[in-house]
């Protein structure tokens, strides 16, 4: 692929096919203008059902499978652990803990080599709403994220850090102290969630939290809007969007990169 000067990654979370406040228009106003942005990697954090039974998943991957971008990362929720809906989720979607790499060329003057370095962790337990990343998988993280020049982003379902406007505080996961301080040391970039339907970006040291909102249904809190996030990456910085589907970008967030990633040494 050849340089350009940034890239793009969509986040997008808690569709929620077969609950009665999914919203058919909202989830393709939010495709097709995921589709006009031409982003070069998907995020759908989870939630993809109601109560996890096969046709909402089937539902669910007929839309996810109508974004145009061969790079899409997908994770399950805790609505897709409900009445042992992870079956499907294996079948339609892959496996539930998985790493994956992309190379993006990035230009300013010169070029550089960005190595963004994914690791997808389900932190949903069946039958319940709260969720856990797990002792059993800190050292695995440490592993994958161990290369200092990579662009480290983890995903998960469940927040790490409390999301105002969310209620009684029950969103984060039970072990987000220890996954927090796992993440700290590796020095991740970026933490990408879903779950409680309210969008909002935290900073925690040298590592920015992006929780999106439901992209495709009604089931939203007091005044917050069913939303999705576009991230736009470049060699010195990050800028978040926050899009509420058939109204545009009602929030944008800027950030610079806590390292610049190398630069490519050109065979002659
Ligand atoms: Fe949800
Ligand atoms: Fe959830």
């Amino acid at each position: 692929m050849s340089p350009r000067k940034s890239y793009s990654i969509i986040l997008a979370s808690d569709i929620h096919c077969g609950d009665p406040r999914f919203d058919e228009h909202l989830i393709s106003t939010a495709i097709s203008e995921i589709n006009s942005i031409e982003p070069d990697l998907v995020v759908v954090a989870g939630d993809l059902t109601a109560k996890g039974y096969r046709e909402e998943f089937e539902e669910a991957k007929h839309h996810i499978d109508l974004i145009d971008c061969d790079k899409k990362v997908v994770i399950a929720g805790n609505h897709d652990h409900r009445n042992v809906g992870w079956v499907f989720f294996e079948e339609l979607f892959g496996r539930r803990f998985k790493t994956i790499k992309y190379d993006f060329d990035l230009y300013c003057h010169e070029v550089y080599q960005d190595k963004l370095n994914l690791i997808a962790a389900d932190s949903s337990k069946p039958d319940l709403d709260e969720g856990e990343i797990g002792r059993q998988h800190y050292d695995w993280i440490k592993e994958t994220f161990s290369d200092p020049n990579d662009f480290k982003v983890f995903v998960l379902h469940h927040h790490l850090v409390s999301v105002p406007g969310t209620g009684r505080e029950r969103n984060i996961v039970w072990d987000a102290g220890d996954v927090l301080e796992v993440l700290k040391d590796a020095e991740a970039d970026l933490v990408l969630c879903g779950h409680r339907h309210v969008p909002y970006v935290w900073t925690l040291g040298k590592t920015i939290i992006v929780n999106s909102g439901t992209m495709a249904t009604l089931r939203t809190r007091g005044y917050s809007r069913p939303a999705y996030m576009s991230l736009t990456v470049d060699h010195e910085s990050i800028s978040i969007s926050t899009h509420v589907p058939g109204e545009g970008i009602v929030k944008k967030d800027d950030f610079l990169r806590s390292r610049i990633p190398p630069k490519k040494i050109m065979s002659a």
